[in-house]
């Protein structure tokens, strides 16, 4: 076997490792996450995870790779002497890659596409022609119409926080209940006697009970409101009115054509598929490139790159009438919009963003020949993930918040509501726009050849292969995997019926099983092997620079802390554990 290849540099292995942990997970991913669990609180129990979970299982990964000078299929067998069952591990990471990276690349390919898409401006269309339409809306609508637009659009985010309080008053089962009530009723015929009928059911009686107590007051505040707002529109001078309805008309049209436009996109599988092995070429050039000279040199000119572009887009967002908003939003706790199970999110989004449970990480610290800094590394990596999420939030919602559109958008926030924004912003739009993708697509590349090197190392390290044979076979093989992906949002081709049988397309069941089962899992089993299992002078001569009490804080959250916690997470998933019906605040 040829000798094993390393780093050339320290610095360039953290710049990997953090380019594998900066990814769709860092811009696309956690800024919605965080829309939809309301911002601050959700923000500072994600750094906990980080802390507690995501650091002690970053340094065991890297001490396994760095200890085995192998990557995960071997690293076991090598650490424990002989096969061992801890081997499946290093399988499972094999087969969590190639699944991960086969519909990583389908929206990585989306980033590409809309790369380009920038660059030929093909906002300008839909702004211009939105522009017409909301022109004609002000010169023939009445009035009362436009007040109304204007008070049922800020209705609902104006009463949105307080209506949430008064919701989660009711367990989830309760309002599960209520629906299945009011279901019922809506079908029948006669409603007086079906609700008779209902409520004779004691548990049904008492939902709805519940419910409707809590409707009235959900009623009055918006009541409340809507008055509120309608007075303060019918206070408005005229030229005023007809300019807020008018931009709001634009912005509603030109978010439905971006949305079209994104839908359209996602939804043909062959242009999606196309860009896919645009990016999954990319991806296996650099690996077949080797570590230094490949993932190494890539890494060295992309990270930078990256933040240089995100630290201007944060730059432009500063001076955006919604920046103060916005870091208001990412920064200040809010309880109220934060339920248990969004805790539970933040856990499991700790692994996917830090590259963790599936041996990226020992694959990356296999390639390192020292002994030393294993802490350091690791914080570094960590904070640099950390660093550019945050970054991601404050260059995205300032920009949300400026153009009135909604933070908890969801995964739409980057291919819809930011392109209604950037087609609103006007000429330096389009260059915002480039930027934006751009360092999506750069992201999505630095994380999507660590995947590859962890399926293309096996072959590698295990069975002899060259190292180009090995990026070009097993990349191969992931796109082929990926075709039911990039079609998932097709409706009528590949695997039709998966949807109706499954109940979620083929591309959220691949990511559902990924982030929320086998990366938990993995890093539960790397925890435990690395806390119980590794032989004590192993792991100690890593450590060797660490002081006594920060090696026992470490083992002591391997051995319990990040079992534990992750136990809770997979209990709520196989429904065992109802954390939101046990924890109402
Ligand atoms: N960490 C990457 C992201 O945040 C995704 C990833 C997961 C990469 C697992 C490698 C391994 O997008």
């Amino acid at each position: 076997m040829s000798e094993r290849a390393h780093w050339k540099s320290r610095f360039g292995f953290v710049l990997a490792a953090a380019g594998s942990a900066v990814g769709l997970g860092n811009i696309w991913k956690f800024p919605y996450i965080t829309g939809e669990n309301g911002g601050g609180l959700f923000v500072l129990i994600y750094l906990v995870c980080i802390a507690l979970v995501g650091l002690p299982i970053m340094m065991a990964e890297i001490m396994i790779g760095r200890a085995a000078q192998r990557q995960p299929v071997g690293a076991f067998a090598a650490l424990q002497g002989q096969a061992t069952s801890w081997s499946v591990i290093g399988w499972m990471g094999v087969f969590t890659g190639f699944v991960i990276l086969s519909y990583y690349a389908v929206v990585a390919g989306w980033a590409m596409d809309y790369t380009l898409k920038s660059i030929v401006n093909y906002a300008r269309p839909i702004h211009d022609q939105a522009e017409q339409e909301a022109t004609d809306f002000r010169a023939t609508a009445s009035l009362d119409e436009m007040r109304d637009l204007l008070v049922n659009h800020d209705l609902s985010r104006l009463t949105q926080a307080e209506v949430n309080r008064v919701k989660t008053r009711a367990k989830p089962s309760v309002w599960k209940d209520y629906r299945r009530f009011s279901e019922a009723i809506s079908k029948a015929d006669n409603r007086e006697s079906a609700r008779a009928r209902l409520l004779a059911d004691p548990r049904l009686k008492s939902a709805v009970e519940q419910v409707e107590a809590l409707q009235r007051e959900i009623d009055e505040i918006e009541e409340n409101s809507r008055s509120r707002l309608a007075a303060d529109y019918q206070s408005l001078t005229e030229a005023e009115l007809l300019k807020r309805a008018e931009t709001l008309k634009r912005r509603q049209i030109t978010f439905e054509k971006v949305k079209t436009a994104f839908v359209t996109t996602a939804g043909d599988g062959w242009t999606t598929l196309l860009w896919s092995l645009a990016f999954m070429l990319t991806t296996i050039v650099i690996v077949a490139g080797g570590i230094s000279s490949g993932i190494e040199r890539t890494c060295r000119i992309l990270m930078p790159t990256l933040f240089v572009l995100i630290c201007c887009m944060v730059g432009y967002g500063m001076f955006q009438p919604g920046f103060v908003q916005a870091v208001a939003f990412v920064f200040s706790p809010d309880p109220s919009k934060l339920k248990a199970s969004g805790v539970l999110e933040a856990l499991g989004h700790a692994f996917f963003t830090l590259s963790l449970g599936m041996g990226a990480m020992i694959t990356y610290g296999s390639y390192q020949n020292t002994k030393r800094g294993l802490l350091g590394e690791s914080i570094m990596i960590a904070a640099l993930d950390t660093v550019i999420a945050l970054l991601a939030c404050l260059m995205i919602f300032p920009i949300i918040f400026s153009y009135g559109q909604e933070p908890s958008a969801g995964p739409g926030l980057v291919f819809m509501s930011m392109p209604l924004a950037f087609a609103e912003i006007g000429k330096g739009g389009m260059l915002l726009a480039i930027m934006f993708f751009g360092l999506l697509f750069f992201a999505a590349l630095t994380s999507a050849i660590s995947l590859l090197e962890v399926v293309a190392s096996y072959f590698i390290d295990q069975q002899d292969w060259k190292r180009s044979t090995a990026a070009w076979i097993t990349g191969g093989a992931i796109f082929l995997f990926g075709i039911p992906s990039a079609f998932a949002m097709d409706s009528g081709y590949a695997l039709s019926g998966w949807e109706p049988s499954y109940g979620i397309n083929f591309f959220d069941t691949m990511d559902y099983l990924a982030s929320n089962w086998m990366l938990p899992l993995g890093g539960m089993l790397t925890a435990i092997y690395a806390g119980w299992v590794l032989p004590a002078h192993l792991r100690d001569g890593e450590v060797t620079d660490l002081p006594r009490w920060a090696i026992q804080g470490w083992v002591f959250c391997l051995r319990i802390v990040t079992p534990a916690l992750v136990a809770v997470v997979l209990l709520q998933k196989v429904g065992i554990l109802q954390i939101d019906e046990l924890l109402v605040w």
